[in-house]
């Protein structure tokens, strides 16, 4: 009785350990989709194909910081691979730098918010937050698995 308790115990952690590892990775891709569809709505307007609108970009990147503070704890030992992961395995070597990434990414997107009153500072602002975006993929992130 107490094996058979044991054997099913074991078998309810090892689906816990996959639905944390499937969790994290599902959590990753949400947040960078949600960044990469504000980021179409902004670059609209820097490039002028959309007119600027300060208080939309400014309510667009509000929960970019608490996003990416969250992001950067999705990165358990598990989550390694799977579910169409793209990122490298350099990112748990380098977890620091990982880290300072995401730190100067956030500085760029709270210099960003502090330039929404004007389509001339928000363009050369905006530019940096996309550079920072560039930044951590180039070393981080992988192609895109099919
Ligand atoms: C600190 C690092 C970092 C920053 C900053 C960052 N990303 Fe990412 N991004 C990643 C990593 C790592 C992945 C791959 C994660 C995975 O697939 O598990 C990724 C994946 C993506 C993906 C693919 C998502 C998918 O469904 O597979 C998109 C799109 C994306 N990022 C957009 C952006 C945009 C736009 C920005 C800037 C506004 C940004 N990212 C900033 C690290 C970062």
């Amino acid at each position: 009785m107490i094996r058979i308790l044991c054997a099913l115990s074991a078998v309810v952690l090892g689906a816990t350990a996959v639905l944390a590892q499937s969790s994290a990775i599902k959590e990753r891709k949400e947040i960078m989709e949600k960044f990469s569809n504000d980021n179409k709505v902004m670059t609209a307007m820097v490039k002028g194909e959309a007119p600027f609108d300060g208080a939309k970009a400014s309510a667009l990147l509000a929960p970019w910081e608490a996003a990416m503070k969250k992001y950067v704890t999705l990165f358990p030992d598990d989550s390694k691979t799977g579910d169409k992961t793209r990122a490298k395995p350099e990112l748990w070597q380098k977890k620091a730098d990982f880290e300072t990434k995401a730190t100067e990414f956030i500085k760029a997107v709270n210099d960003a918010k502090g330039a929404t009153g004007s389509a001339d500072a928000f363009k050369v602002a905006f530019a940096n937050v996309s550079k920072a975006c560039d930044n951590c993929h180039e070393p981080y992130r992988g192609p895109r698995v099919p």
